[in-house]
């Protein structure tokens, strides 16, 4: 991670509603030879079982999701606002259709256990998952989430995962 220091998830001083919701993110799982991203404005920042956590949602359609299934780790990479033509690109095409990494112009980095993340990211949170399941449409308290947002019936799934490292620009 040349050129990122490594900071304590404490010291992370960004309104997370902002950082998620307003800036997006790059969710990344795999290894090097073979790893997938997407984006996403959907999850949380917080603090968990003595740990510092992600939760992160994922519809089971997206091809990102075998990744995050099959690996233990996955990052969370944000960015500054001259890549959001870089987000767009890697939330509406799919890597089952193309190379979307190098389509959106981002160049491929890997921290010491081999998760990727991008050069271009300011800010990268490495994770370790904790915690999955979908979410259930009898569970939901205002049934109108439903309605509004699974017609597909494409519950998410959401991951809990520790923040393992922390590395900003
Ligand atoms: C701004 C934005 C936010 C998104 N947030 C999420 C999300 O939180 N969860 C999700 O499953 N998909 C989300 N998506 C959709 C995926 O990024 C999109 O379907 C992507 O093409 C999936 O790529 P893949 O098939 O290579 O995994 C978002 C898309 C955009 C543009």
């Amino acid at each position: 991670m040349e050129n990122f220091k490594s900071i304590n998830p404490k010291e992370i001083n960004e309104n997370a509603v902002k950082m998620i919701g307003d800036r997006w993110m790059l969710i990344t799982a795999g290894k090097s030879d073979s790893f997938n991203t997407m984006t996403a404005s959907w999850g949380t920042i917080g603090f968990l079982w003595g740990k510092p956590v992600v939760y992160i949602f994922i519809r089971p359609q997206r091809h990102t999701f075998g990744f995050v299934e099959k690996e233990n780790e996955f990052t969370l990479s944000f960015f500054s606002e001259e890549y959001r033509k870089a987000l767009n690109i890697c939330g509406s095409t799919s890597g089952r259709d193309c190379n979307k990494v190098e389509k959106a112009g981002l160049s491929p980095i890997f921290t010491e256990k081999g998760n990727v993340s991008f050069k271009e990211a300011n800010m990268v949170l490495e994770c370790r998952k904790l915690y999955s399941d979908y979410l259930k449409p009898e569970l939901f308290v205002d049934s109108s989430i439903v309605a509004q947002f699974y017609k597909a019936n494409d519950f998410h799934k959401v991951y809990v995962a520790e923040i393992t490292g922390v590395y900003q620009k």
